[in-house]
């Protein structure tokens, strides 16, 4: 059946005319390059220090600041309320410096973990760069999130220092008694309390000069906290050797060019801003945008226009919203800047694919995939490259890539199974934090086992059929189930949760809770939007079940785990499959 569907897709190839291409993509000859590519050869596009030491965010910043690009525009922030500051390579470089010094004042330890809870701004760049820079582990965390995930991700790291702003620190406070580790508070704005630190004032008396600090490849640059099937969020560890591969992949992949004008909508909370909206395209050089504010249709052309992106990064929920906003309000902007598009975090639809190249002038999307554990892009559709839509498109050179069966074996094409990866690749996560075990589950047969299910066709491109697990895809976000029962179970209503991602038109998949009420609690719409809005200002505005069931019992296995899977056979009508474990 699978097989038959994509078949009817493959008919339509979007072709690559190189005539039709504005410039000659950096990557030229990609099947010779799968045979002859060795990572090896990438190392020589970043700058080492002697004895075979490196820094992430010196080839960033200071590679550039201190040759020809010192005077290159690398960020244009628009606040999205139409006023855009620009930074140089080189005013970069003096507030990263400033920010380690201030690091280096605070008496902040190499590897100490440094958290940022700020909306998108300048402080936030400077800061996550400048703590990557000094020898922290710099983690940002995502402005939506509540108290609870807000704790989570501090205590497990053991946070020393974390970075905010007057208007999200309140959600900090909920919690800091519980954050025994957390020392140094910075806050950046003008409500600054008496055991807190002013950004404004400790940046104003730092020194401008500090020289970037000669890490070993193998130490840590970034954390980013995701999402299982079972458990809170990991701590997914990342080192500076990433650098390497950020670099090559957005090279290659994004097609970075001198004069390119670079846009990747993706927030530094979540892997693809810090990757993407962040390291790789300063590692080449690009000016970039950061785009402030919520989403807005409107907003988001105007931001093409008035900056004249050429690049565009965003992901297939903004792309299907942006579709069912209508076909004119693009045509009243000028969008004739734009020269390549790509996508990530979810399955693109070929509807989004094909419209792109409607709207765009014949510009369609490439999709991308990776994952916060892998890094940077993996498997994805290259500018030079015919584009199948709906296909995720195919490994980099320097990948392997595979469908295995239960057992390790490798499928032929067309059978779907588990999508594997050959461990190597130099942007591979390094631990999940003080988590071994959960380390360790990731890797069997002698592979990396992504959690999505795929297959491959003929021609070699890979086509996304599904997840393995329960992990849950919203809007293109990854959320554990687990941690939306455990925010759910606290509301005192609530006496059991089980939680499944339910397919749905624009958002992929949105968020279902099945509950079981506290004795004395009687269902009612209140009480269910309650129960909602709980979670909401708890855990996160986006891990929030949009959908709330009443159900008199949860269906659970006889050591008492909730089964999800019958949750969701039930809810898509499924065949439930093996009950044998099932309680009663
Ligand atoms: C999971 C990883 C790293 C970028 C943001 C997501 C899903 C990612 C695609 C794609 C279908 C995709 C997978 C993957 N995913 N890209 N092009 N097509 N699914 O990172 O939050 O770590 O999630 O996102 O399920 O395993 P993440």
């Amino acid at each position: 059946m699978v097989e038959k569907s994509t078949e009817l897709i493959h008919g339509q190839v979007v072709r690559k005319d190189p005539a039709r291409l504005r410039l000659t993509p950096n990557l030229q000859d990609f099947e010779g390059l799968r045979k002859t590519f060795k990572w090896s050869d990438a190392d020589k596009m970043v700058e080492w220090f002697p004895g075979g030491k490196i820094n992430a965010a010196y080839n960033c910043i200071d590679r550039h600041a201190k040759g020809k690009r010192k005077d290159k525009i690398a960020l244009i922030y628009d606040d999205g309320e139409g006023n855009a500051q620009t930074f140089t390579f080189g005013q970069l470089q003096v507030l990263t410096n400033k920010f380690a010094n201030v690091m280096k004042k605070f008496n902040i330890k190499r590897q100490d973990r440094v958290f940022f809870f700020l909306s998108r701004s300048p402080e936030l760049y400077a800061g996550f760069v400048g703590a990557i820079k000094y020898g922290a582990i710099a983690s940002p965390m995502f402005p939506a999130f509540g108290p609870d995930a807000i704790r989570d991700r501090l205590l497990d790291s053991g946070a020393v220092c974390l970075v905010t702003d007057s208007a999200l620190k309140k959600r900090v406070y909920e919690v800091k008694s519980q954050l025994p580790e957390l020392k140094h508070i910075i806050i950046v704005g003008k409500d600054v309390a008496e055991n807190e630190i002013s950004w404004e004032k400790e940046m104003a008396d730092a020194s401008d000069e500090f020289d970037a600090t000669p890490m070993d490849p193998e130490e840590f640059s970034y954390m980013l906290y995701t999402s299982g099937t079972t458990g809170k969020p990991k701590g997914v560890v990342h080192a500076h050797k990433d650098i390497v591969q950020m670099h090559l992949s957005t090279y290659w992949v994004l097609d970075v060019h001198e004069e390119d004008v670079y846009w990747c909508t993706a927030d530094l909370g979540w892997v693809t801003g810090v990757v993407y909206g962040c390291l790789g395209p300063w590692s080449n050089g690009v000016t970039q945008v950061g785009l402030g504010g919520r989403f807005d249709p409107e907003r988001w052309y105007k931001t093409i226009q008035t900056h004249k992106i050429t690049i565009w990064y965003t992901a297939p929920t903004a792309v299907r919203m942006l579709m069912a906003k209508g076909d004119d309000l693009p045509m009243k902007y000028d969008l004739s800047s734009l020269r390549a598009l790509y996508s990530v975090g979810e399955p693109l639809n070929p509807e989004g694919v094909k419209w792109a190249m409607d709207v765009f002038d014949v510009k369609p999307f490439h999709d991308t995939w990776w994952q916060t554990e892998t890094g940077s892009i993996l498997i994805t559709n290259f500018p030079e490259m015919d584009i199948k839509p709906g296909s995720m498109g195919k490994p980099l050179p320097g990948v392997e890539a595979a469908i295995v069966d239960e057992a390790g074996n490798i499928l032929e094409q067309g059978e779907e199974g588990s999508l594997v990866l050959r461990p190597g690749w130099p942007s591979m996560m390094r631990q999940i934090w003080k988590n071994p075990a959960k380390y360790n589950e990731y890797f069997r047969n002698g592979w990396y086992y992504t959690g999505d299910t795929a297959q491959i066709d003929k021609d070699g491109y890979f086509w996304y059929v599904g997840r393995a697990d329960d992990v849950i895809k919203t809007a293109g976000e990854r959320v554990g189930p687990f941690e939306v029962e455990s925010a759910l179970i606290e509301h005192p209503a609530v006496a059991e949760a089980g939680v499944i991602g339910k397919p749905d038109e624009l958002r992929g998949n949105i968020i279902k809770a099945f509950i079981v009420l506290s004795p004395g609690f009687s269902e009612s719409p209140q009480l269910k939007e309650d129960i909602q809005k709980f979670v909401k200002t708890r855990l996160a505005g986006h891990a929030y079940p949009r959908e709330v069931e009443i159900v008199k019992t949860l269906p659970k296995t006889r050591s008492g785990k909730i089964m999800r899977r019958m949750l969701r056979a039930k809810e898509l009508g499924l065949p439930i499959g093996d009950t044998s474990t099932l309680e009663d």
